[in-house]
C-alpha cells in the first residue's frame, strides 16, 4: 500500500463489474464495506464478517473471495465482479441465476448472491463438475435454514443445459 494521500486515505483504483473505479478510502477499509457503503452495491451481503458464511462472496480476477476479508488496498488493479455484474433483471439474468430461479435454489436474499458467485467461479473453472466438486465449491457458503438440495439441483441444471457459462 503506497498511495495514502495527505488525508490519510488510500486511493483504490480497480475495475468493478467492468467499470473502472477510483475511490479514496481509509486504509483500514475492507472491500465489503467499500462495495456496500461507498458504491451502493448491496447485492454483496454482510453477515458474519469473519470469512465463514460466504454471503459476501465476489470474484477477484475470476477467483471467489470473501469481500469481508479482503482489504481494499489488496484490490488495487484487480477485476472485481459482484452479483450485480453477473446479471440483473435489466441486463438479463445469467443462466446460472435462471437455473436457481427455475429449481428453487433462490431461497433467501442473504445466501443466494454468494452461492451464485461461487457457482459461477466453479463453472468457469470446471464446466462439468461432479457432485462432490460442486459440494466442495459451495463449502464456504453457509445456509442456516433451508438446506442445499435446491441449490445443488439448480447448479446441476445449469450444467446439464450447457449453460453454466455466460455466452455459451
Ligand atoms: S460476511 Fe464475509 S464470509 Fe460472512
Ligand atoms: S441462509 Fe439463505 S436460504 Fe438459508
Amino acid at each position: 500500500m503506497d498511495k495514502a494521500n495527505d488525508a490519510g486515505l488510500y486511493r483504490l483504483e480497480c475495475e468493478i463489474n467492468e467499470t473502472p473505479i477510483t475511490i479514496d478510502v481509509l486504509p483500514s477499509r475492507r472491500l465489503l464495506g467499500v462495495l456496500r457503503d461507498e458504491l451502493a452495491l448491496t447485492g454483496t451481503k454482510r453477515s458474519c464478517e469473519l470469512g465463514r458464511c460466504g454471503a459476501c462472496m465476489v470474484l477477484l480476477d475470476g477467483k471467489p473471495v470473501n469481500a469481508c476479508l479482503a482489504m481494499a488496498y489488496q484490490c488495487a488493479g484487480a477485476r472485481i465482479t459482484t452479483i450485480e455484474g453477473i446479471g440483473n433483471p435489466e441486463t438479463g439474468l445469467d443462466p446460472v441465476q435462471q437455473a436457481f430461479l427455475e429449481e428453487g435454489g433462490f431461497q433467501c436474499g442473504y445466501c443466494t448472491p454468494g452461492m451464485v458467485v461461487s457457482a459461477k467461479a466453479l463453472l468457469a473453472e470446471n464446466p462439468s463438475p461432479t457432485d462432490a466438486e460442486i459440494e466442495e465449491a459451495l463449502s464456504g457458503n453457509i445456509c442456516r435454514c433451508t438446506g442445499y438440495a435446491s441449490i445443488l439441483r439448480a447448479i446441476r441444471r445449469a450444467i446439464e443445459s450447457g449453460k453454466g457459462r455466460r455466452h455459451d
